[in-house]
């Protein structure tokens, strides 16, 4: 019996990823992170009971004060698996692209997912650890530009070379020169799909200084398809509980046991 921890998990797909693992009977405590305990109390009474204990936990992914606090929280147990959920979409409705958009989306979907990652990951279980990014294809790899190509990124190794790409796009924003620096490729939620691009390029660069490291630790990320809360909106044809069941195939399936690296929906692999 194990534990997750699951970020952003007071509503949508993070509810919906709490409430199905809970009912696999397969862990000893499912860690609930919220950035507002009040909302994450109140989500418990929406999950049906089960022998799972599930914990809120306060959780905000841009905050260092807060990713400190839970690596101490875990400062007596191992986590098993890590699912970084928490997101948002701000620049979808406007479609410009602007500079306070820009910072505030990367430094929850990237940032917040590398940061808390870093911050995490000697709690996390040696033999068992699986990590999952919950990313989307609109951050796939294969139809973007901008070094973030999938011949480009083979030159990654490092964390920091992701993290420059990112602070060049942030930078290109302030500068007002994202078509001259070849970022406006990106035409719908710019800052949404970067940052989903950027997290998938990250999840690579990690899984090869795992394999390097001779860690069992995994690392997979994954689109949830379009599904319908505060970010997919009503018109989305799946519901939430759709989009959560790839995390909880990549959290649980033997079928993935080992398997790191990689970019997956609806259950199976998908090109990066
Ligand atoms: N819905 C889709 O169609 C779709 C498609 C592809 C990918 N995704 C991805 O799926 C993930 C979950 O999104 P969702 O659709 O379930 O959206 P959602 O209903 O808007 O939920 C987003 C969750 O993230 C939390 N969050 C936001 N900022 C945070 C921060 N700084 N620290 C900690 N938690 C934070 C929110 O907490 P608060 O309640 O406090 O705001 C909320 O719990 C996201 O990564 C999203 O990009 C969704």
């Amino acid at each position: 019996m194990s534990t997750v921890l699951v970020t952003g998990g007071n509503r949508g797909i993070g509810l919906e990823i709490v409430k199905q693992l809970a009912q696999t009977n397969q862990f000893k405590t499912i860690y609930l992170g919220a950035r507002d305990v009040t909302k994450g109390t109140k989500a418990l009474s929406s999950i049906p009971s089960s022998s799972t204990k599930i914990q809120v936990i306060p959780l905000d992914v841009t905050s260092n004060q807060s990713i400190q606090e839970t690596v101490q929280f875990f400062s007596n147990e191992k986590l098993n698996v890590l699912i970084h959920n928490a997101g948002i979409l701000i620049d979808g409705k406007t479609g410009k692209g602007s500079l306070y958009e820009a910072q505030q989306t990367l430094a929850v979907n990237y940032f917040g997912v590398i940061n808390l990652n870093t911050a995490l990951f000697d709690k996390m279980d040696e033999k068992t650890g699986r990590i999952i990014v919950v990313s989307s294809r609109m951050g796939q790899l294969k139809s973007k530009g901008k070094g973030l190509q999938i011949g480009n990124l083979e030159h990654f190794t490092t964390t920091e070379q992701v993290s420059a790409l990112a602070n060049e796009y942030i930078d290109a924003v302030k500068t007002n020169t994202v078509k001259q620096q070849g970022w406006d490729m990106y035409s719908y939620s710019p800052s949404y799909s970067i940052s989903k691009c950027l997290v998938n390029a990250y999840v690579r660069v990690f899984d090869t200084l795992l394999k390097q490291r001779g860690s069992s630790i995994t690392i997979n990320s994954m689109c949830p398809n379009w599904v319908k809360t505060e970010i997919g909106g009503n018109s989305a044809p799946h519901e939430a509980s759709f989009g959560a069941q790839t995390a909880v195939y990549l959290a649980t399936s033997k079928d993935v046991e080992n398997r790191s690296g990689g970019f997956y929906g609806e259950m199976r692999q998908l090109p990066f």
